[in-house]
């Protein structure tokens, strides 16, 4: 099969397509023919060596969509499914997985790619803020994949969005050093995906038993949050992420995302798609930060 491996760290040159054996699926496993591969912000920090990848060479990627061919429940070979691996291997002709979900027919699969892992990962983190009706929520990175769930999600629980974005996608530009001072106060719910030593401003922006939710770290660094910030007016700080957080119910919230596309409650974020061989040009899609949404690679 035609995989792109990954040859050490650095620009988008070290991901190689090279032809690879098929994996082979274990008991419990599915094995799946990829038909779309997601490309999100953290894998172009893996293939630089900004934050830790697996053993290399290694065939790379997390997220695709695609056909079961084999499983050990012979009513699935035929069905549509999406997975993420935590240990790679999905930028690939096919994917063994042990995780998956059902995609409806409704769905195509470059757009089930874009919306199963960040929708599911908005939604959990909707669920994990309890985000009200009239509570004002800031989005960061609004213009990213998760970001711009989190953007439709909490405007349809009736919530005041503010959004982030680089220059000319948002309310406030987060490339500007000192966007965190722009931003109004008041805030209920702030998505932190940015991260940095500046993350901390944003408690002064909160109101009381306010609730920030660190999930990211676009600018490359771990937030930092000053405790003495947090005590006095009760806010809370939530971190959220890794296979822990969903528990058992990572299937199910991706299950629930995907009916949320199919009935048209929530709208795809996509940005391209590219072949599988024009994989260096995907990451340098990202890398741009000139598009909005998901980068999504065709095998
Ligand atoms: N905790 C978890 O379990 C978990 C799971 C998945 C993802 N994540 C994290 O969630 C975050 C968002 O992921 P995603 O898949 O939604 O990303 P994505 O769709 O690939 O979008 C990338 C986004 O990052 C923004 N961005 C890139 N560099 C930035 C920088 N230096 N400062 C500020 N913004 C920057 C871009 O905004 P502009 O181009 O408009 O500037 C764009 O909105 C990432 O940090 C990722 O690691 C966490």
């Amino acid at each position: 099969m035609r995989a792109v491996v990954q040859h050490g760290t650095g620009g988008p040159d070290v991901l190689e397509v090279e032809e690879r054996p098929e994996p082979t699926r274990n008991p419990g496993e599915v094995l799946i023919r990829t038909e779309a591969i997601g490309v999100p912000f953290y894998e172009t920090q893996m293939r630089a060596g900004l934050i830790p990848a697996g053993p290399a060479p290694a065939v790379f990627g997390h997220e695709a969509a695609g056909i079961v061919v084999e499983a050990d429940d012979p009513s699935l070979p035929g069905k549509r499914v999406v997975t993420m691996s935590y240990t790679g291997g999905a930028y690939a002709e096919f994917v063994a997985a042990s995780q998956y979900t059902l995609v409806p027919d409704a769905i195509p699969p470059v757009e089930a790619v874009a919306a199963a892992v960040p929708a599911s990962m908005a939604l959990a983190l909707m669920d994990a803020a309890d985000v009200k009706a009239g509570e004002t929520v800031l989005v960061e990175a609004a213009s990213g994949a998760i970001g711009g769930y989190l953007a439709q999600l909490a405007g349809q629980k009736g919530a005041h969005v503010v959004k982030t974005a680089g220059k000319g996608k948002a309310d406030i530009d987060h490339d500007d050093p000192d966007w965190r001072q722009r931003v109004p106060d008041g805030i209920d719910v702030v998505f932190e995906s940015i991260g940095g030593p500046r993350a901390g401003e944003l408690t002064a922006k909160l109101a009381p038993h306010g609730r920030i939710l660190a999930y990211g770290l676009l600018s490359g660094e771990l937030p930092a949050f000053p405790v003495a910030g947090l005590i006095g007016r009760g806010l809370t700080l939530i971190g959220f992420g890794g296979p822990d957080a969903y528990g058992k119910r990572v299937s199910a919230v991706r299950a629930e995302a995907l009916g949320l596309v199919a009935d048209g409650t929530l709208t795809p974020v996509l940005d391209r798609t590219y072949p599988l061989a024009d994989v260096a040009a995907a990451h340098a899609r990202v890398e741009s930060r000139e598009g909005a949404g998901k980068v999504v690679l065709v095998p």
